[in-house]
C-alpha cells in the first residue's frame, strides 16, 4: 500500500543550481522558484546560505530570497551549515531552514568540513536559536547508500546520525543517497534501520540518480511508509563535493507515477513541465526527467 498523500519538497532551485558550472543569473532563480510555486510544490528549498568561497553558485541567497513571490501555504526553506548562515538566512526573511550532515565521517569532512559529532553540535546550536523565533528545521543525512570517499555505510550508522538529527530537534529527516548507488534492496534495509530510531511520518527521501534506481528506490520507501520525498524539476541536482554524483529524481517523472497510483500531491503537471522546459532553456541543457521527454512537443 501507498500513502494517502505524498508532499514534495522541491530542490532544483538549490540542488540543482548548486551543481551547474555557469553561475546562474539571478532573476532567472527567482522565475524559476515563481513558475514553482505556480505549479503547485508545497516545499521548495530556494538557495542556501553557505559560504561563497565553498559555493559560488549560492552567493546570491539573500537577492533570491528577496525576490521571489511568498505564496500562502508554500514553505521555501534555505540550506543553513552554521550558526553564522542561520542569522544571514532569517535576517532575509527565511521561514524555515535545513541543516546537513551525513553518516560519512569523509564525506562530512569534505562538504562541511567538520565530523560527523561536531556537526551535529553546530546544529544544536542553530537548533536552540530556530526554537526560539519558531523557525522548523529539517535535517539532511547524506550518504545514507553510499559514500563517494568511504564506499558502503552501514545501515546502523545512518540509523545512529538520524536519531541524533532528530533528537536535537530536527522535525523531519531527509535521508540523502547523495551518489544514487543505492537499489530498493539497499534502501529497504537502511530504512528498516532508520525506522527503528526515528518515526517513519518524519522520515523523507532523497534520491540522486546517477545509476537510474531513484525512481525505484523512492517506490520502495513509499511502500514502506515514508510520504515525503525530495526531487529536482528537469532532474538537476548534484553536490560539489560528491564528484560522480548526478542529478536528483526528477520531479516531472515523480508527479507522473503518484499520480498513476492515485496518490495526492496537489501538483500541477503541466506547470511543473513549463518550469523544467524554462530552466533547461535558461541553462542551455537537456532535461533529464523521462516524462519531459515524452511529452515535449518539439
Ligand atoms: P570553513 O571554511 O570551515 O568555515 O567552512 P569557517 O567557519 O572557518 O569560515 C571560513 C570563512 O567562510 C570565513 O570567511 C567565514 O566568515 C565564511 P573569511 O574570514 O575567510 O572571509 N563563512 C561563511 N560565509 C557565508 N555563509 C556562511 C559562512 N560560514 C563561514 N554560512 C562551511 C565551513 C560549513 C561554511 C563550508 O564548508 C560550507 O559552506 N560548506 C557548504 C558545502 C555545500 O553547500 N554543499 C552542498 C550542499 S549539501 C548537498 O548537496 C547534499 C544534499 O543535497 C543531500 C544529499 O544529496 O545527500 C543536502
Ligand atoms: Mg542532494
Amino acid at each position: 500500500t501507498f500513502p494517502k498523500r505524498v508532499k514534495i519538497v522541491e530542490v532544483g532551485p538549490r540542488d540543482g543550481l548548486q551543481n551547474e558550472k555557469s553561475i546562474i543569473p539571478t532573476p532567472m532563480k527567482i522565475k524559476l522558484i515563481d513558475m514553482l510555486s505556480e505549479a503547485g510544490l508545497p516545499v521548495i528549498e530556494a538557495t542556501s546560505f553557505v559560504s561563497p568561497k565553498w559555493v559560488p553558485q549560492m552567493a546570491d541567497h539573500a537577492e533570491v530570497m528577496k525576490g521571489i513571490q511568498k505564496f500562502p501555504g508554500i514553505s521555501y526553506p534555505v540550506l543553513t551549515p552554521n550558526f553564522k548562515g542561520f542569522q544571514a538566512a532569517v535576517a532575509a526573511g527565511a521561514k524555515e531552514v535545513a541543516v546537513f550532515g551525513a553518516a560519512s565521517e569523509l564525506f562530512s569532512k569534505k562538504n562541511i568540513n567538520c565530523s560527523i559529532d561536531e556537526s551535529v553540535q553546530r546544529f544544536d546550536e542553530i537548533l536552540k536559536a530556530a526554537r526560539a523565533a519558531s523557525i522548523p528545521v529539517r535535517g539532511y543525512v547524506s550518504c545514507v547508500l553510499g559514500c563517494p570517499y568511504e564506499g558502503k555505510i552501514s545501515p546502523a550508522k545512518v540509523a545512529e546520525v538520524a536519531k541524533k538529527m532528530y533528537s536535537v530537534g530536527c522535525y523531519e529527516i531527509s535521508l540523502g543517497d547523495t551518489i544514487g548507488v543505492g537499489t530498493p534492496g539497499t534502501m529497504k534495509d537502511m530504512l528498516s534501520a532508520v525506522m527503528h530510531e526515528v518515526p517513519v511520518a518524519a522520515l523523507a527521501v532523497h534520491c540522486h540518480d546517477t545509476y537510474g534506481q531513484a525512481l525505484a528506490n523512492t517506490l520502495m520507501a513509499l511502500q514502506m511508509g515514508v510520504s515525503v520525498v525530495d526531487s529536482s524539476v528537469a532532474g538537476l541536482g548534484g553536490c560539489p563535493y560528491a564528484h560522480g554524483a548526478s542529478g536528483n529524481l526528477a520531479t516531472e517523472d515523480l508527479v507522473y507515477m503518484l499520480a498513476g497510483l492515485g496518490v495526492h500531491t496537489g501538483v500541477n503537471l503541466q506547470k511543473l513541465l513549463e518550469a523544467g522546459a524554462f530552466i533547461c532553456q535558461a541553462l542551455n541543457r537537456r532535461t533529464s526527467s523521462k516524462v519531459a521527454q515524452a511529452t515535449c512537443k518539439l
